[in-house]
């Protein structure tokens, strides 16, 4: 019987294949970098097409690699969420580029709502703020300035990318999207399983052009049997934090993970009913399964990983993301230089839209070592920052599970586990995002009964960093950065 599992692992920079024994080990991966387009300031958008086009390529890759389709029992799948695609269901053509979750064109018109006092109540209804960062303001926006969205009428069809690719991989039969990508829109209630007519009308949505909300995990789909060779089941989707923080195993109340990956996004687990925060955090769907959820509280960091990549392709301060952390060692402390990261606006706890970047407290001491360790002890304030919104919810951490392309930085790891004053632990197999869309198509599958068994079987060794920081020196890295974000 097969029993292979291929994630799709649909992030902002690039579009993955893997394929998971239902052990949870890895046995094949293929990659492609994803074009960003940023056709003005504040403006971030995707080609759909291109990012089916090289999803499928990936896909393709792995499967062969298998020896076919007949050896794959199931497809998991795990994608970037809140970006927008836009697609006419005759053809199955993209309306227009896609509208990126770091996209900031709606700035103003989230300005005017909360000018309207509308956030308290969709606070309550959504878990979500009023930010550009969320689905429903961007399809507003395309249907108001792409006439060939508004011109698709009844045959428009909105999906955030988890939903674009079951409708490709199924050739146009499902128009789903599962509940955690669904929490994420603005457009549906907490405590609704469907689309809430309310926030439809108020973002002029017409519930018709969005998809069926479904489980996590289960047959939500059949692939097309032409794209591989014969059909294979989609039996497990979630957005990509939902899923790391399920790779992670943070399946009880209180388990927290954090993934650096773009940004970073801090998600705790919060048990069957959700908690809502008066501290501007963000209550979200984790899982849903048989129409049961389990809901997160989550800190969203918008720049995180994408900093490095500015650091080496911007501003040509280092080579290799790895590079950095031989600067930071190369130097006893910061110089009492802070760089405030918000390259686009500032995410959890600020929902600044506008605010943009600086770097603070350079001499002619300062070097170039002193600047990137300052860009990576952002990250640690950052979460610390995030930490402290969450104690003020009642939500408290006991250690803190990371993952994500920087976390094979071992002094980011030390700093934060410092700063924090935490243990924070390191999966040896830090792919946990892939992993935990694995889990679910492996208990949609039927592989394994259920996510905790799932986790017992597929999840691998943690490496631990214990906090080694003098409480002396915490506190004057916490009133350096206070005082650099007060600037900002
Ligand atoms: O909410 C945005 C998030 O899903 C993006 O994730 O992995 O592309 O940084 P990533």
């Amino acid at each position: 019987m097969s029993r292979l599992i291929l994630v799709i692992d649909e992030g902002t920079t690039s579009t993955r294949a893997m394929l998971f024994d239902e052990r949870g080990r890895l046995e094949e991966s293929a990659q492609r970098p994803l074009t960003q387009h940023y056709p003005q300031p504040g403006h971030v958008e995707h080609d759909a097409a291109e990012v089916w086009d090289k999803t499928l390529a990936v896909s393709r890759e792995v499967v062969e690699a298998a020896g076919g389709a007949g050896a794959i029992a199931a497809i998991g799948i795990a994608n970037q969420r809140e970006t927008v695609v836009a697609w006419d269901r005759r053809t199955g053509e993209p309306l227009g580029r896609a509208i990126v979750w770091q996209d900031r064109r709606t700035a103003d018109r989230c300005e005017a709502l909360k000018a309207q006092g509308r956030e308290a109540d969709i606070q309550a209804r959504t878990g979500l703020l009023l930010d550009p960062y969320f689905s429903a303001p961007k399809m507003e926006w395309m249907l108001a300035n792409l006439p060939e969205v508004e011109a698709a009428g009844g045959h428009l069809a909105f999906g955030t990318i988890d939903s674009w690719l079951i409708w490709k991989l199924t050739g146009g039969q499902v128009h789903a999207t599962d509940a955690s990508n669904a929490s994420r829109t603005m457009l549906m209630a907490l405590s609704g399983h469907g689309w809430d007519a309310g926030l439809c009308a108020l973002f002029g949505i017409d519930p018709a052009s969005l998809p069926t909300v479904v489980d996590c995990a289960g047959e939500l789909g059949r692939t097309d049997p032409t794209l591989f060779g014969e059909s294979i089941a989609i039996c497990g989707s979630a957005g990509d934090q939902q899923a790391a923080t399920i790779g992670q195993g943070c399946l009880s109340a209180g388990d927290t993970k954090g993934t650096f990956g773009t940004g970073a996004f801090i998600l705790t687990h919060c048990g069957e009913r959700p908690v809502a925060s008066g501290s501007r955090m963000l209550t979200t769907v984790l899982c849903q399964q048989g129409g049961r959820r389990s809901y997160a509280l989550e800190g969203s960091v918008f720049v995180a990983g994408s900093l490095m990549q500015w650091l080496r392709d911007a501003v040509g301060l280092i080579v290799t993301p790895a590079e950095s952390e031989t600067l930071a060692q190369s130097v006893d402390d910061n110089g009492g230089v802070y760089m405030v990261p918000a390259l686009s606006g500032l995410g959890a706890p600020h929902w600044r839209p506008e605010a943009r970047a600086l770097i603070r407290g350079m001499s002619f001491a300062s070097t170039k070592a002193h600047i990137v360790r300052a860009a990576l002890e952002a990250q640690a304030h950052q979460v610390h920052d995030i930490m402290t919104a969450f104690a003020a919810d009642g939500v408290t951490w006991s250690r803190l599970k990371i993952d994500g392309g920087m976390v094979a930085n071992d002094w980011l790891a030390q700093d934060l586990a410092d700063l924090l004053d935490l243990p924070v632990e390191r999966p040896e197999f830090v792919e946990t995002t892939a992993l935990g869309a694995a889990m679910l198509a492996a208990v949609g599958a039927r592989i394994h009964p259920d996510l905790a068994t799932a986790a017992a079987v597929m999840r691998g060794p943690m490496i631990t960093f214990a906090p080694a920081m003098d409480g002396a020196s915490r506190d004057e890295r916490l009133s350096g950065w206070a005082e650099a974000l007060s600037l900002v």
